[in-house]
């Protein structure tokens, strides 16, 4: 498949590798041009190009910016062909996107997007963490594989993020339409906490509207807290688990 990403940050570069190395046809931009995108990124397949190239004769783009840049992107989108899937993988954190006045608290993240950028989108890859990503993918099948919700409108664009979600050594998890998606935002119990497919469906149910956002904000100030002296090492699981405590 022709795939557009726009975004090589933490979750851009490793969606970059796994859905080159599944066999996709992956091209790839950020903000500041093809020559400022790491060779790395690119090694295991996918061609870096100019933000205008990657909107152009793709079957699907995955954006992956903070939420905050996203109507900045809109003229790309628009030039987006009609029946390609527009994927977003953004999450909302007041503390640092404070200035966006424009989505209030309460307001599910994905329609906002989907507003934003006029047309539906699939959201995807929100939920879990830049180092679980990068580090534990896994083959179809593997016991314990993580999985993570994908919510969308039309069941065609879930099915397709749900697709490519399993190419990128993740098990999906259909988490229905965009106005359900406020299951899987920061704060909520399937939000970065490496669950499994039988797990998911579970954490899902469990989410609580009012509780995500504060639970969201108790975390931001936890980890200012504990991560707060660089000499201690906290491990690579840490954020994971101080997020199964404060989400569960
Ligand atoms: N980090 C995580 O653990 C994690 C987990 C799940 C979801 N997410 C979400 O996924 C998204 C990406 O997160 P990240 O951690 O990968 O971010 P990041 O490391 O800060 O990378 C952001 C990328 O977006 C690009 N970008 C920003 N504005 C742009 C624009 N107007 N046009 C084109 N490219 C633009 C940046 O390129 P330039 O530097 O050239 O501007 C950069 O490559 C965010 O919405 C985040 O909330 C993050």
């Amino acid at each position: 498949m022709q795939i557009g990403i726009l975004g090589v940050g933490n979750i851009g570069a490793t969606l970059t590798q796994r859905l080159s190395t599944a066999g996709h046809e992956v091209k790839v931009a950020n903000s500041r041009g093809p020559e400022t995108i790491p060779a790395e990124v690119t090694a295991s397949g996918g061609r870096a190009v100019h933000a205008h190239d990657v909107v152009t004769d793709v079957e699907a783009l995955v954006v992956s910016i903070p939420l905050v840049r996203v109507p900045d992107i809109r003229p790309l989108v628009d030039r987006l062909p009609a029946g390609a899937v527009l994927l977003d993988t953004s999450n909302y954190y007041p503390f640092r996107d404070g200035h966006i006045t424009a989505l209030d608290e309460g307001q599910v993240e994905s329609l906002w997007v989907a507003e934003q950028l006029g047309r539906p989108v699939v959201k995807a890859w929100n939920a879990i963490l830049s180092g679980s990503f990068a580090t534990k993918h896994a083959a179809a099948g593997t016991p314990g594989r993580i999985a993570i919700p994908v919510a969308a409108d039309a069941e065609a664009d879930r099915a397709l993020g749900m697709a490519l979600v399993e190419d990128t050594g993740l098990d999906a998890v259909d988490a229905g339409p965009l106005a359900d998606s406020w299951r899987q935002q920061p704060g909520a119990p399937v939000y970065c906490t490496d669950l499994t497919r039988e797990e998911v469906p579970g954490a899902l149910a469990a989410a609580v509207a009012t509780r995500s956002p504060r639970r969201r904000d108790l975390a931001m100030t936890v980890l200012a807290e504990l991560l707060g002296d660089p000499t201690v090492d906290r491990g690579p699981d840490f954020l994971v688990q101080v997020n199964r405590l404060l989400y569960s």
